[in-house]
């Protein structure tokens, strides 16, 4: 598979246009800590920008296997081909000028290419890189330290370890077909900490006429998520695709659209205040346009504003399909999503978050990856919140497709929670079941279930040391231990959170 990770950088200025592709070498130290016995391999370079840069930087990875090559008289012969790539990733990156000092007719257009830089990796590399971030970003180091009463320490005594919950929100769309279902419930809770309503928040589910808000089936789903402490995304308040926009309101235009759309965002949300940990304020505003075309090119800037201010601890979210997915659709490539981001945070929208729905047909996990570098330079928390594979694709191969996706986004370091578009109907799926209707798996539901097992850690058991302490590297989540010495026994639980440095726990018995 030849696979391209491009960071492309598209800036307009006073009639001269840069294009810019990635540079730059960053190493992290505790990379090298993790990979240095055990690995020589090459160590994914995540640095990336999303600024034009009028000079160009080093080279990624010292140009790679472009090192050799490029010796070529690149001005007369501007042309170069690679023979026999046959390893599984490539990672493309490299530094480019546009110049027009003209009208665009393309007669005075000057191309600068520099630091461009091809860099393969095994499939072994790229996991053991993939398990180096997840070692470090979703992991930590914990040391018990076991005394008595008067410090002194309990060597030999015994520990046991269980994980209880995890932190990392990994999650599915549910539907109301959950709603009495108690296999589909069990289901669910045995394997997930996070949800999403597949469509019953949208607009057309609770007011399919003017004036007649029902929103009974997202409250009963609100009482089973709120039940079980799922964390619950708001999915959505507006949908810029007229096609999912209610019928009633597609007849509407000025100042009645706009009085629609205020009681829209003011009943939902004063509803549902601090229930959802996101709102998805205008889906797909990179595809559609319906409210600014209706309303003027600051409508969305509106929503944010009064979704904001409806329910200010919620993150709000943009949605957008095929950024992650592909670099072939022109309506939504990573630039122009940084674009409008800023466009949101310069018009004085304070909250942000990024969400990329990862509907996939074949995934590049080079693409993927070089996209969530160059999204994560923006600092916010980032969500791929409908993944699946085409229904297009077999089952099997579904399978293999959603392994690459789930790994690339837990072990990003930016990802900050991985949501499955998995709702399950009596006739199905939107694309991709991780189930039959009896709750046997399919093969996308047995890949889940081995990540969820591979991300969880398992239970451990040992006995302090001869310094009284014993030491284990464990998921992000809660945990409980005990701890027995003799005929003393204690039984604690505590919460492992986020952090670079090994955490002490003084247990005194
Ligand atoms: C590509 O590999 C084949 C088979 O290993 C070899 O015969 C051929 O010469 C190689 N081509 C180049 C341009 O290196
Ligand atoms: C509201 O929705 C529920 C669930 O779909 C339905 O059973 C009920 O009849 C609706 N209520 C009204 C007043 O339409
Ligand atoms: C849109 O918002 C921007 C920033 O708040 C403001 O400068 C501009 O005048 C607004 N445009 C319209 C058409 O309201
Ligand atoms: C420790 O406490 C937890 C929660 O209170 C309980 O579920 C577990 O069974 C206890 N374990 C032991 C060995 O006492």
């Amino acid at each position: 598979m030849l696979a391209q990770d491009i960071h492309a950088y598209l800036h307009s200025k006073s009639r001269i246009m840069h294009i810019y592709l990635t540079p730059f070498i960053f190493l992290y130290a505790a990379f090298l800590f993790l990979l240095a016995n055990t690995y020589d391999g090459p160590l994914y370079d995540s640095s990336a920008y999303t600024e034009c840069k009028a000079y160009p930087e080093d080279p990624l990875y010292k140009g790679g296997i472009l090192q050799e090559v490029i010796t070529v008289d690149a001005a007369a012969q501007p042309t170069i081909m690679l023979h026999n790539l046959s390893i599984a990733f490539y990672t493309f990156s490299a530094w480019i000028m546009i110049e027009d000092e003209g009208d665009y007719n393309g007669k005075s257009t000057s191309i600068s290419v520099a630091s461009a830089s091809l860099q393969p990796f095994t499939e072994e590399q790229w996991r053991l890189n993939q398990q180096a971030i997840i070692n470090k970003e979703r992991k930590r180091f914990v040391t018990v330290h076991v005394s008595d009463m008067h410090g002194e320490r309990l060597v030999g005594a015994s520990i046991t370890v269980q994980q209880i919950s995890k932190d990392f929100p990994f999650g599915s769309a549910i539907a109301s077909t959950i709603l009495g279902n108690l296999p589909y419930q069990n289901w669910f809770l045995k394997r997930f900490n996070a949800a999403v309503f597949e469509n019953e928040l949208k607009w057309y589910a609770t007011e399919p006429k003017q004036g007649k808000t029902n929103y009974t089936l997202a409250d009963k789903m609100l009482e089973f998520v709120r039940a079980n402490q799922i964390t619950t995304r708001g999915h959505n308040i507006f949908w810029e695709a007229p096609n999912y926009t209610p019928s009633w309101v597609t007849k509407l235009d000025g100042f009645k659209l706009q009085q629609a759309v205020n009681s829209r965002i003011t009943s939902l949300m004063s509803r549902f205040r601090e229930e959802f940990i996101h709102w998805d304020v205008s889906n797909e505003m990179l595809h559609y346009n319906f409210y600014e075309q209706r309303l003027g090119p600051n409508a969305t800037l509106g929503f944010f504003k009064i979704a904001h201010r409806a329910d200010p601890l919620a993150t709000l979210f943009m949605n957008e399909f095929n950024v992650v997915e592909t670099c072939n659709d022109v309506s939504s490539t990573v630039d122009d999503y940084i674009q409008r981001l800023r466009g949101l945070q310069r018009g004085g929208v304070t909250m942000d978050g990024i969400g990329l729905e990862a509907h996939f047909t074949v995934p590049n996990p080079p693409l993927i990856r070089g996209i969530l570098d160059k999204l994560g330079t923006l600092g916010l928390p980032i969500w791929l919140t409908e993944v699946d594979i085409s229904h297009n694709i077999d089952k099997p191969t579904q399978a293999v497709y959603l392994e690459q996706v789930l790994r690339e986004g837990f072990s990003h370091p930016t990802v900050k929670g991985l949501m499955l578009w998995t709702a399950l109907h009596p006739e199905g799926c939107y694309q991709m079941c991780l189930t039959n209707t009896d709750f046997r798996n399919l093969p996308a539901g047995d890949m889940v279930d081995k990540l969820l097992e591979e991300w969880q850690t398992k239970n451990i058991q040992g006995v302090t040391d001869q310094l009284g302490s014993f030491s284990f590297h464990g998921f992000l989540g809660e945990y409980n231990i005990v701890v027995k010495y003799q005929n003393r026994i204690t039984n604690l639980s505590f919460s492992l959170t986020g952090g670079h440095e090994t955490r002490f726990l003084n247990i005194q018995l």
